[in-house]
């Protein structure tokens, strides 16, 4: 047995030996078969020896078992955040106050990595837990996912009682790779290494998160008393030689004007690195000098961190798209010829109404400004007069619907143009996709593309036809197997179990949101009593306005719609209520107590929607973005609360990254 854990002990020196020289010295010394073939010979003596599998083993690398939930770990020491500066005058500004204190200084300068801040726990020089920021005094036990990651040593050169921190990201490499596949099989893309990052650690399953392929970069240090390092340069230098990964392109400088010129360079080549930055952070470098300016509620005054402006680009606007909403609402989309800005390639950009079109002069073949609204939401911000074609003219909108040509009207108080045929194909086929949405009917694989095709194809016609849908409608069409058809159909099987509300809201009765779709089915519970409610009976129901009740009574008073909802029952597709009262749902750790504003247009989920999901979350939907705001979401449009979260260093999520977590909650 002694010699089966030399072995084992062997094995574990030469796999960490291997990670460190390949994901941290990016120097390997053995080709990916060598450490592929002990790691294999590792996992088999410990599945023939258990008890010689040890928390540490690099076998971890390639995830343990799933959790059913992450535990909530209190900080030792506040995780806090760095304050911003976005302009020289800024800078300066922090320099001076700085000087004012304490005299002469040198900084250091850091890039700031754009990913999640993280901080790993070593005992006796082992990782023992690692924790996110969470709300910077309580974070989430994500041991196991980071773990996973090669980056991160199991085990450092010194048996140090030590927590460091740092940022845990997604090289841009992985990230292309993660999209391309999750574009293959219909997934939505991540909008950006950085939520890709996030959406990775918060996996329950390790064995999903060893796939994504993080890193790690690690910049502080938590308690410096068994630290040998009188600066903050000492203390990077020393995180190196104890074995941990830190960022290289650091630099020492006198004074602000060498912090000055350390921007300009990465202003320049950030581009270049194999991942994402967002800004520089410049640091006071020695320790005893931080200690001396101390730290304020949120963030220590040694430290500052600088925002790269939202980059711009210029492009050509080949063409402008519209796209017919469920409603009839005509939305032109700006073609692009396809250009990089931050971080992904942009080919499309909402132009929002004929209004904005005319505000800023855009015209079809205009080299066209860009930029990405808190570096997530593709904007045009301009068109460059200089280099108009003699040829260009104004932008006029179609006065007959591109799809039906029914002739579009512009009803009163609304910026929108609308097309008003209720058998405009377009918006039929956008009805179609709400009412398989996951707020509606949640039916998974049945994406847009299929359901255009189904559309066209005449297999469905209206959302009863769905439940009709046969092996052989399905198989012909593009890119289904037997297996996608035989996943597809259990879904909807499944979605026939549904609770009322489901049902109610995926039908599109104008005015009817999700969170109204839930009152009513929880008061009146079956299909058939709401078939007889009156305007009055739901004027009486808190939170229902004449003008839902009128919409709600004239929808179910057709008769097409009653012949639906037979059509629908015939197929057994549940009419009653299922769900819990609304008061007993619990909320999620993520959203509890936060306060999160919504701006701009949402695309896929009216802003009553996501407040109320938000609220069931036990989250608080505010209006105004103040320095105590947790979270902007933004949509399309989004305008000045946007840039007042942008200059609060507030969290901003895009609509798809909000939907993405909505997802990974109800995973
Ligand atoms: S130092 C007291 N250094 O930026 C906070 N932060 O708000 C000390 N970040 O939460 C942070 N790169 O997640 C520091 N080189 C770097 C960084 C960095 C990225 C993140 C970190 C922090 C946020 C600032």
């Amino acid at each position: 047995m002694d010699n089966i854990q030399n072995r084992v002990n062997e094995l574990h020196d030469l796999l960490n030996q291997y990670s460190y020289e390949y994901y941290i010295k990016d120097n390997p010394s053995v080709p990916d078969s060598e450490y592929d073939k002990l790691l294999r010979e590792l996992i088999d003596i410990e599945n023939a020896h258990p008890e010689l599998k040890t928390d540490d083993s690099p076998t971890v690398r390639v995830g343990g078992e799933a959790q059913s939930s992450f535990e909530k770990v209190n900080h030792e020491t506040p995780m806090l955040s760095l304050g911003n500066a976005f302009n020289e005058e800024e800078l300066r500004r922090f320099d001076e106050r700085i000087r004012e204190h304490i005299g002469k200084v040198e900084y250091m300068c850091e890039l700031k990595i754009d990913g999640l801040a993280v901080s790993l726990k070593y005992e006796d020089g082992r990782f023992v837990q690692g924790l996110t920021r969470g709300d910077g005094t309580t974070g989430e036990d994500i041991t196991e996912n980071l773990r996973t990651i090669h980056a991160i040593p199991l085990k450092i050169k010194e048996p140090l009682n030590v927590e460091v921190r740092g940022e845990a990201y997604m090289p841009r490499r992985s990230f292309m790779r993660l999209n391309d596949e999750r574009e293959k099989n219909e997934e939505q893309p991540f909008a950006n290494p950085r939520n890709a990052a996030a959406g990775s650690l918060r996996q329950l399953d390790p064995k999903l998160a060893a796939k994504r392929k993080l890193s790690v970069f690690l910049y502080s240090v938590n308690d410096f008393t068994d630290f040998n390092a009188t600066t903050q340069s000492d203390a990077l230098d020393e995180l190196d030689r104890l074995g941990f990964k830190t960022n290289h392109e650091r630099a020492r400088v006198e004074d602000i004007e060498g912090v000055l010129e350390y921007i300009k360079k990465w202003t320049k080549q950030r581009e270049q690195l194999s991942y994402d930055i967002d800004g520089i952070v410049i640091k006071v470098n020695d320790l005893d000098q931080q200690d001396e300016m101390g730290f304020t509620q949120k963030s220590p005054r040694w430290a500052i961190a600088y925002k790269f402006p939202a980059e711009e680009v210029v492009t050509e606007l080949k063409d402008i798209e519209l796209s017919i909403g469920r409603t009839g609402v005509v939305t032109p989309t700006a073609i692009l010829e396809p250009i990089r800005v931050a971080g992904t390639t942009v080919s499309r950009a909402s132009l929002h109404n004929e209004d904005l079109i005319k505000e800023r002069d855009i015209r079809i073949g205009d080299s066209v400004i860009v930029k990405k609204a808190g570096d997530i939401i593709p904007e045009v911000v301009r068109s460059i007069i200089d280099r108009r074609p003699n040829d260009a003219k104004p932008y006029r909108m179609p006065t007959h619907c591109p799809s039906c040509g029914h002739e579009l009207v512009r009803i009163e108080g609304e910026v929108a143009l609308r097309c008003i045929n209720p058998k405009c194909q377009a918006q039929l086929v956008e009805g179609l996709i709400h009412f398989v949405s996951r707020q509606a009917m949640n039916i998974d694989g049945l994406g847009n593309k299929i359901i255009q095709q189904l559309y066209h194809h005449q297999l469905i016609k209206d959302v009863g036809d769905i439940f009709y849908l046969t092996k052989e409608d399905l198989l012909p069409l593009e890119r289904m197997g037997t297996k996608k058809v035989e996943n597809l159909l259990s879904a909807i099987e499944h979605a026939k179990q549904n609770s009322l509300e489901h049902l109610l809201f995926g039908l599109g009765i104008r005015h009817l949101g999700a969170k109204a779709s839930q009152i009513l089915a929880e008061k009146f519970e079956t299909m058939d009593r709401l078939l007889k409610v009156t305007e009055e009976e739901l004027i009486a129901i808190h939170d229902i306005g004449d003008k839902l009740a009128q919409s709600v009574v004239t929808y179910l008073d057709n008769e097409d719609i009653k012949a639906l909802i037979e059509k629908l029952k015939d197929k057994n597709v549940n009419m009653t209520y299922k769900g819990v009262k609304s008061s007993e749902i619990e909320g999620h750790p993520e959203f509890q107590n936060k306060t999160i504003v919504l701006t701009g247009k949402l695309q896929q989920m009216t802003r009553k929607e996501a407040t109320t999901w938000l609220e069931m979350q036990g989250a608080k939907v505010t209006s105004s973005v103040t320095k105590s705001t947790d979270l902007v979401i933004a949509g399309e449009d989004a305008g000045s609360k946007l840039s007042k979260a942008e200059q609060f260093g507030t969290e901003i999520w895009s609509e798809s990254q909000f939907i993405e977590k909505q997802n990974e909650i109800s995973e």
